[in-house]
């Protein structure tokens, strides 16, 4: 049985990602400074540690055959563009430290969660943007703080194949959602934002809106996202690697669907002085259909419906909104 460690194991991704590991018959050591928020890990083994501490990072890699190294310090535009110098210095220390104790503890594969923040701003300030590929990270002017130190850390990794052979896979992701996510209190990204502010809104009340909603993104599911990593992991790939969807989308259009999936219409407040990021960015999935023979597929119409019933549910469970039937808009 392939023993496997996943940090970040409490946050979103890492969560999802322990119970498809677990499923698919990896043995699953799970790490974070926190546990899962919304749900009990299903991890075989789940340590609490601290891994911008160095001997903490040597105790999660004992005995592990590979590690997926999700564990960071982040959450959407709001909170990256206010707490750069936190940022950037948490997540260099867990991310040098994992590499080399992974080194030390003869892990065979390392896998790292980089970002779509990584690419440069100059490609990104029109909302038509044309969609990223992996080559376009350079000449670098990565999302300050927290893409730097991304892009930095991908270095590292081709650096440790470069120099000790380590087997190393790099992600790229696209704006993740789904359920079982941060939703509330700062972190949160825009889909769940969305969520959150639709369901707590009237049918025809307002909701505030960061911008002016012609800022475009793509979204990917959760699902689609788990499942990628493994693939990736398993790949021959070493380079860099986008993972999400090619779907452009406004976020005047994200609320749309999410007012299908809520049954309920609300007018928008606009706020220009709210943190944006880039006004349009995309993912080029040219080289992740050739690298995988695969690429997302889950609707965001789909994804979203679930999203928001779940974050619905949530907001009934703690008593922000009374027991209301949710009509479904897929
Ligand atoms: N969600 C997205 O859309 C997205 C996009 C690009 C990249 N990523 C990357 O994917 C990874 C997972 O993201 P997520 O959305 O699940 O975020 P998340 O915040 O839900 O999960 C990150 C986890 O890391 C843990 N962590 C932070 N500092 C730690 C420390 N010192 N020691 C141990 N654990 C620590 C947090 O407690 C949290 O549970 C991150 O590396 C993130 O940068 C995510």
């Amino acid at each position: 049985m392939t023993r496997v460690l996943v940090t970040g194991a409490g946050g979103f991704i890492g969560h999802h990602l322990v119970k498809y590991l677990v499923e698919k018959g990896y043995w699953v050591r799970g790490v974070d400074i926190k546990e899962p928020e919304f749900e009990a890990t299903q991890a075989h083994e789940f340590e609490l540690l601290d891994l911008r501490r160095w001997p903490c990072c040597l105790q999660a890699t004992r005995g592990i055959d590979e590690v997926y190294n999700l564990a960071a310090n982040m959450g959407g535009i709001g909170f990256i563009e206010t707490h750069k110098a936190d940022v950037m210095h948490d997540n260099v220390l867990i991310n040098i430290h994992m590499l080399e104790a992974a080194r030390l503890n003869g892990v065979g594969r390392f896998f790292f969660t980089s970002s779509a923040c990584i690419y440069p701003g100059y490609l990104q300030k029109s909302a038509e943007v044309t969609a990223l590929k992996e080559a376009d990270a350079y000449p670098a002017d990565p999302e300050d703080g927290y893409g730097w130190e991304k892009l930095f850390s991908e270095r590292q990794c081709r650096h440790y194949w470069e120099d000790y052979g380590l087997e190393t896979r790099v992600v790229r992701f696209h704006n993740i959602y789904g359920p079982l996510g941060t939703y509330d209190g700062g972190r949160e990204k825009s889909p769940a934002a969305i969520c959150r502010k639709v369901a707590l809104a009237e049918d025809g009340g307002e909701i505030e809106v960061w911008g002016d909603g012609q800022q475009t993104r793509s979204y990917c599911y959760i699902d689609d996202c788990v499942e990628g990593i493994h693939r990736l992991m398993r790949s021959d790939h070493r380079e860099p690697l986008n993972l999400g969807s090619d779907r452009l989308v406004t976020v005047n259009e994200l609320i749309d669907i999410v007012e299908g999936a809520a049954g309920k219409k609300v007018r928008r407040r606009y706020d220009l002085s709210k943190p944006q990021g880039v006004r349009g960015r995309n993912s080029d999935n040219t080289l992740l259909r050739k690298v995988l023979g695969w690429e997302p597929a889950i609707t965001l119409e789909d994804g979203l419906g679930e999203t928001y019933r779940w974050i619905h549910g949530q907001l009934e469970l703690t008593g922000r909104i009374g027991a209301t039937p949710v009509t479904s808009g897929t």
